[in-house]
């Protein structure tokens, strides 16, 4: 378990500082994997760095497994990071090293004998499938393989916690998901704690259990990620999951649109939905029962985990009252409603 409580941090002094965290606090459970995402410069690094002290918090404590980080002597936590593995989004590799010299690197640092060394080393290729690559230089792998072999000397040192910098950004997405999948493997099998920072919607979506989103140093959302996706709280959340699901109005409209109803306009809708109402004819008893038209521009269904999530942008057509009376209608069902704009009507 990871317990990120009130956590600050500031680099710099007086003008020159820069806030990068801001009372953060998160509770990791056991065995989970929990995914942060911001933008970039959001703290998402700082973040992650303050949970095995590569950065030091300026207030606040981070516990892991129990143990208070921030009041470990230098020698105590050296022994706490075997406990956290780490990986990077660039591998950090040794180039003058082998594969298993790479891997074999934290236990010579913890003295261990060569034999143990070979059988810890050995059957960690193996998990990560690169067993036949032992004796080449990381210059010979692909993105991939490195990251694979950057994987088997995190977890040499048999840690609890595997932390994640941008581990699959610097990857194409067929290598992304095997590295995730690999990662899903890992905390299955091992029940290892993984924290993963990204600021990939699609790498949450397909292996966190949580998730939380950081912005300008602040936590402001942390949600199971079937609830983020369906229902974030932020509009920075919004615009995650919007981006993810690219469902954005056609640009012709969007010039069209205007802030302000009038009565010779109607409104342009995001609705979102999920649970019964995606499977619910709604639209349908939406035209029959508030008499409005709706004229669908993008629609999408996805499915997050063991949820599915409908997004449709729409044009209500009606008077005044019959396109509130929809919007109503359809918030009465769960459906989230979120007027765009209003367009003048085509008469
Ligand atoms: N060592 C440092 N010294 C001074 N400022 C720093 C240092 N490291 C990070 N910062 C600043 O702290 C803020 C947060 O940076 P951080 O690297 O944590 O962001 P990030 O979310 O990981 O961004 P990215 O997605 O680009 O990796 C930024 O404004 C950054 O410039
Ligand atoms: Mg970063």
């Amino acid at each position: 378990m990871i317990e990120i409580s009130n956590v600050s941090k500031t680099y710099g002094t007086g003008n020159s500082a820069v806030h990068a965290l801001k009372d953060v606090n998160l509770t990791i459970p056991k065995g989970t994997i929990h995914g942060v995402i911001g933008l970039s410069g959001a703290g998402k690094s700082t973040l992650i760095r303050c949970v095995n002290l590569l950065e030091r918090p300026s207030t606040g404590s981070v516990s892991v497994d129990g143990q208070e980080m921030t009041r470990l002597s230098r020698g105590e936590l050296n022994r706490a990071r075997h406990r956290i593995g780490m990986i990077f989004q660039h591998f950090n590799l040794l180039t003058t090293r082998t594969v298993f010299d790479n891997v074999a690197l934290p236990l010579e640092l913890m003295g261990e004998s060569r034999s143990a060394i070979k059988d810890r080393v050995l059957p960690l290729l193996e998990l990560v499938g690169l067993s036949d690559k032992a004796k080449q230089y990381p210059a010979q792998l692909s993105g991939g393989q490195k990251q694979r072999v950057a994987i088997a000397r995190a977890l040499a040192s048999k840690p609890n916690v595997l932390l994640c910098d941008e581990a699959t950004s610097a990857l194409d997405p067929q290598t992304t998901s095997s590295i995730l999948e690999l990662l899903r493997e890992i905390n299955q099998q091992l029940g290892i704690t993984i924290l993963l920072i990204t600021h990939e919607m699609e790498v949450v979506k397909s292996i966190c259990h949580r998730v939380s989103l950081i912005s300008d140093g602040e936590l402001v959302e942390d949600a199971e990620v079937g609830d983020f996706f369906t229902a974030p709280i932020t509009q920075l959340g919004r615009e995650f999951l919007n981006d993810f699901l690219q469902l954005s109005p056609p640009k012709e409209l969007i010039e069209r649109l205007s802030d302000t109803p009038s009565e010779h306009t109607h409104p342009v809708v995001r609705l979102t939905f999920s649970g019964d109402a995606v499977s619910t004819p709604l639209i349908s008893r939406l035209a029959r029962e508030c008499s409005v038209d709706v004229s669908i521009l993008q629609a999408k269904v996805e499915s997050i985990q063991d949820r599915t999530l409908g997004l449709m942008i729409a044009e209500l057509l009606g008077s005044p009252a019959q396109t509130q009376e929809a919007m109503a209608y359809l918030e009465a069902h769960q459906l989230q409603v979120e007027v765009l704009g209003h367009v003048q009507r085509n008469v």
